[in-house]
């Protein structure tokens, strides 16, 4: 059985998956970190693989950009496809005292969205990672000497013209990344019953106007994905 927006057959998606942004990215990671990856989705270009990672299963998928984006195929993976563990692997615009390049591993996610709050009666809802998730990317962050932090994020339905204050009022609550997907994923992991953590790289500094050059993300996003399939591994 196929869901609205994954064509995935029941059983080829395995229980942990990573969720990057771009669907060209799930195909990167699939081919330089998977053993045996198999393309599982292709519906809507959203690329979806499945392989393994030492010997354990692991699926990597595109979630698009934003929390509906976003929420639609987490929810999917969840409620369809059994998955158990989901980690977003992306980029951050970063406030205060980061730098290019720094990893996030996101504790919480503030929001100006409304997500949330349609499930939640309208009440304020503390989006949080998986504490296990967590604890383990920090272990692994040490034991693979990568330097990370954890960290408090917003995600914003706004790339363009959102609040004009949004920065002093992140600086002020001592929150450090921006980017437009984990508060949603931390919602509808706790509703789901499903472990989901964020982890991010720092690609633009939104008050310092420095950006990453192409070869910096690369990096950067490969140190995340080692980070993050030693962080799931057994
Ligand atoms: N992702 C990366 N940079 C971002 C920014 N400045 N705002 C929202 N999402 C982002």
């Amino acid at each position: 059985m196929s869901t609205p927006h994954l064509d995935a057959e029941p059983g080829q998606i395995a229980d942990t998956v990573l969720l990057p942004g771009d669907p060209l990215r799930a195909r990167h990671i699939a081919r330089e970190f998977l053993d045996g990856a198999m393309e599982v989705n292709t519906r809507r270009n959203m690329l979806g693989y499945t392989g393994t990672f030492r010997g354990q299963r692991v699926s990597v998928l595109g979630s698009g950009m934003g929390i509906p984006s976003c929420a639609i195929y987490a929810t999917e993976l969840a409620r369809f496809h059994g998955v158990k563990r989901i980690v977003r692997i992306g980029t951050c615009g970063g406030v205060g005292d980061v730098a290019l390049g720094d990893i996030l591993l996101a504790q919480s996610a503030s929001t100006d969205s409304r997500f949330n709050r349609l499930q939640f009666g309208g009440h304020d809802l503390s989006a949080c990672a998986d504490f296990d998730l967590l604890r383990a990317a920090v272990d692994a962050a040490g034991q693979l000497d990568i330097r990370a932090s954890v960290a408090g994020v917003f995600s914003t339905d706004s790339f363009y013209d959102g609040d004009p204050h949004l920065v002093e009022r992140l600086v002020r609550h001592r929150i450090v990344g921006v980017e437009m997907e984990s508060a949603g994923l931390y919602g509808l992991a706790l509703r789901e019953g499903v472990r989901a953590l964020s982890v991010l790289a720092v690609s633009d500094h939104l008050q310092r106007g420095e950006h990453m050059a192409p070869e910096q993300r690369e990096q950067g996003l490969s140190t995340m994905v080692a980070l993050v399939l030693d962080a799931l591994a057994d």
